[in-house]
């Protein structure tokens, strides 16, 4: 896999010149006589901004011609937009991908790829494999997917691309998303990561922290907003560390909080590190900025945190949770836990519960580790392994207490009146799904068409993790 890595890295910059302008040159000779009949299934794996890449991706198809339909047996391609960060993740898609091939008996000329972080990743491998994938390409190749899906339909581009260059100066200027349903919008204002946390796959699929310019980010709020959307979330994969000409992540949440019309700002996934007392202050003066914080510690240790080469100690964890709770009172936090990380001893292990207990996280997202080929972690002793067995004991012991701790958090804000954005019809009759600005999830009664509107709705009871409730 270090070769795989290496071996992108060196061919990434003449490759995304010639990427660029074979995707300019083949686009004109393509545009207006597209391959017989032309819709695109698009599944999204992992995180947030999948599936905003799912929506630029659409965007782009849809300029080549291809229409979005929501089930693989209607469609002429099928894309699989992916995620590396563990193995897991990787295996669900290998799965689905023996499962996809099955629409090829009714269709000759279905195409399927492989797109996202996975397909950077494992690169060619997946082509050569017998995963049965036509077209391979990573995160910085959306932009020419719209010309080579439609030529090698068409016969005028071979099967079997990869496109798989990391490109700096792609900033994915020009392109247009198309939304998926919704209520809420996703907008990313940065991709790609420059910290090198030794567990993680992210620097090596999406490459350098790359931000858009300040202007099209509240441009595209505005649109989304002159669209219908009253919710934003902007994306980064360290997004408070954004930071461009015209200013910082506090700046720039300012701006999209002003824009009129716009009732609702997330942003996710922020380093600890970065949010500063000004991005706080910015939290607790605008009125449409949420009061909600994803702030992953990763593990109570400082011995742990060292090795994971996070760039926080536990204390400094704890002072930047007190300085937000100061700060925005109300603010819920959640958090990311990895569990069974090299060298994690009882003690370890036991500092990352004790640090759960202390800071008492709305909501956490608990992880087994899971070695990815190619990150730093893997060069560490392997004597230093966490056997797999303690490491699902941890995992498991870590799931009870913060479950505990949710409900009792949950519990305490049962009788409350909330103000809920509408998202969609819950799975039990009758009910509908919404969440308040603190991104508590809560099943109330009413109608379809209540969707996409605000109502002020009482917490009723919770089972833990989501809650009940009745419109006040
Ligand atoms: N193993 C397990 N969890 C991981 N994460 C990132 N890399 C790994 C890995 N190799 C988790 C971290 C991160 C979240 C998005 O995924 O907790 O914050």
């Amino acid at each position: 896999m270090t070769q795989l890595v290496a071996l992108r890295r060196s061919r990434a910059a003449g490759n995304a010149d010639r990427q660029r302008s074979e995707a300019e040159g083949v686009a004109g000779a393509l545009v207006g006589r597209g391959a017989p009949g032309r819709t695109v299934y698009i599944e999204t794996y992992g995180c947030q901004m999948n599936i905003g890449d799912t929506e630029l991706m659409a965007g782009v198809l849809a300029d080549a011609g291809y229409a979005r339909v929501d089930d693989p047996g209607r469609a002429d391609v099928i894309l699989v937009n992916t995620c590396a960060i563990r193995e897991h993740a990787e295996n669900r898609v290998l799965g689905r991908l023996g499962q996809l091939q099955r629409y090829r008996d009714r269709h000759a000329d279905l195409l399927i790829g492989v797109t996202g972080c996975m397909a950077q990743r494992l690169g060619e491998a997946l082509l050569q494999g017998a995963y049965g994938v036509d077209l391979v390409a990573g995160p910085d190749a959306y932009r020419s997917i719209g010309w080579m899906v439609d030529g090698m339909r068409r016969g005028a581009v071979e099967k079997g691309q990869a496109l798989l260059a990391l490109d700096a100066d792609e900033d994915y200027g020009g392109l247009r998303a198309i939304r998926g349903e919704g209520v809420s919008a996703w907008v990313t204002v940065q991709r790609g990561c420059d910290h090198r946390c030794t567990f993680c796959i992210v620097p090596y699929v999406r490459g350098p922290e790359k931000n858009r310019a300040f202007s099209e980010v509240v441009g595209e709020v505005e649109e989304a907003v002159a669209a219908g959307y009253s919710e934003v979330t902007l994306l980064g994969q360290t997004v408070n560390s954004y930071r461009s000409g015209d200013g910082d992540f506090a700046d720039l949440l300012h701006a999209v909080a002003r824009v009129p019309g716009l009732r609702r700002v997330r942003f996710t996934s922020p380093h600890p590190n970065d949010v500063t007392e000004r991005l706080l202050e910015t939290m607790a003066s605008e009125p449409a900025v949420c009061p909600q914080l994803h702030l992953p510690v990763q593990s109570g240790s400082d011995r742990i945190l060292k090795r994971m080469v996070r760039r926080y100690t536990r204390r400094d964890f704890l002072e930047k949770v007190d300085l937000a709770r100061r700060i925005v009172p109300d603010i819920a936090l959640s958090t990311d836990i990895i569990v069974g990380f090299s060298g994690e001893m009882e003690a370890d292990f036991e500092a990352t519960l004790s640090l759960l207990a202390a800071v008492r996280f709305d909501d956490a997202y608990l992880y087994k580790y899971s070695r990815r080929g190619g990150t730093p972690a893997t060069r560490l002793p392997a004597a230093d392994d966490v056997p797999a067995a303690v490491a699902q004991t941890r995992l498991e012991r870590t799931i009870e207490l913060q479950r505990g701790i949710q409900l009792s958090v949950n519990r305490a804000e049962v009788g409350a009146v909330r103000e809920v954005l509408t998202e969609r019809i819950a799975r039990s009759a009758g009910d509908l799904l919404g969440r308040t600005a603190r991104n508590k999830v809560v099943a109330f009664r009413g109608p379809a068409d209540w969707i996409g509107t605000y109502r002020r709705v009482r917490l009723t009871a919770t089972s833990g993790a989501t809650f009940t409730g009745a419109v006040a």
